[in-house]
């Protein structure tokens, strides 16, 4: 078929506007240490932080997600609502030194706690009441040093009407929330944990996480967060969910995004390095079929290249 025909009766496009790029972020000075089971991607210090989401803005990505790795883990998570926080110290770097790409923050806990888990352990479970306070902490401390939407990613009962009140009073009624709504028990974060350091020390997420194979539960967790004030709502991970991403996009109102996670990245980067699939093709293809599916916002790894080929194919015209 003709390209431009083609072009001109395309549904659904994917462009670099849609993409959030997802960083982590560590104490110290000149650091980019490779994630190993995530090649291609690295743990930064502030100062390569900034390098690195200037490169990405000038490859056409628009907007990061970012992840902290604390100094030190503690059983009340306080580094990750600490005035100096490792976030923190990122947001307002990022706010002075590359002020164009919009400034996303993940707010839980998990990264924090010295026992890897999502909040406040009493007996050997995550107590919901006491961790919502100091999500709610979290979220505020973010906005104040240059967050420009929180998302809060860990599924505590609560939490989004707990920030969407806080943020309120805080004076920050317009700063909005992305929650993570749909969020299942999922072996595909994997990486992400080694990254991130927050493989839980006993138990797993399955008490606050959902069981993969429901979907009417997932739209009962996004009405509820939409109930509670999100602004956004999120399906992750999202290739191997793209019935869910769909069947919310028809039924709700709200955008939708949907976060292609650490080991989606994995699988594809794994077998495109033994050039077993075609990276780019295959990269452009399950960011068009996420699109397709409904989402209007993808968090992906693969966001800095893919804004580089997309903006490369609208000039190869
Ligand atoms: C929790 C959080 C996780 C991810 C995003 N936010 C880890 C988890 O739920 O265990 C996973 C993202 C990915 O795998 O890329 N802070």
């Amino acid at each position: 078929m003709d390209p431009r025909l083609r072009d001109l009766v395309r549904e659904s496009e994917v462009s670099a506007s849609r993409l959030i790029y997802p960083l982590f972020v560590a104490p110290g000075r000149g650091v980019r240490q490779g994630v190993p089971s995530m090649p291609g991607q690295s743990v930064y210090s502030v100062d390569t932080l900034v390098e690195e989401v200037r490169a990405a803005e000038a490859d056409g990505v628009r907007g990061v997600i970012l992840f902290g790795i604390p100094e030190s883990k503690d059983e009340r998570a306080t580094g990750a609502y600490a005035e100096d926080g490792i976030v923190q110290r990122a947001l307002r770097a990022l706010r002075d030194k590359a002020p164009g790409v919009l400034r996303v923050t993940d707010v839980c806990l998990c990264e924090y706690t010295s026992h890897g888990h999502c909040g406040v352990i009493e007996g050997e479970k995550v107590a919901n009441d006491p961790t919502l306070e100091l999500l709610a902490r979290t979220a505020v401390s973010h906005a104040r040093a240059g967050a420009d939407m929180v998302a809060p990613s860990d599924m505590m009962d609560g939490r989004v009407g707990a920030i969407r009140r806080a943020l309120d009073a805080a004076g920050l009624p317009d700063l909005p929330i992305l929650s993570y709504a749909a969020k299942y028990a999922s072996a595909f974060y994997g990486p992400f944990r080694d990254a991130a350091r927050s493989t839980p020390a006993f138990g797993d997420r399955r008490s606050h996480q959902m069981d993969a194979a429901n979907r009417a539960e997932a739209m009962r967790e996004i009405a509820l967060d939409l109930e509670e004030g999100a602004d956004v709502v999120m399906v992750k991970p999202a290739l191997p969910y793209l019935d869910v991403i769909h069947e919310a996009r028809q039924r709700f109102q709200a955008p939708i995004a949907a976060y292609q996670v650490s080991g989606e990245y994995a699988l594809i980067a794994a077998a495109a390095e033994r050039g077993w699939v075609d990276r780019r093709a295959i990269v452009l293809e399950s960011l068009g079929a996420i699109r397709r599916a409904g989402a209007s916002i993808i968090l992906t790894y693969f966001a800095r290249e893919a804004a580089r080929w997309l903006g490369e194919r609208r000039s190869d015209r």
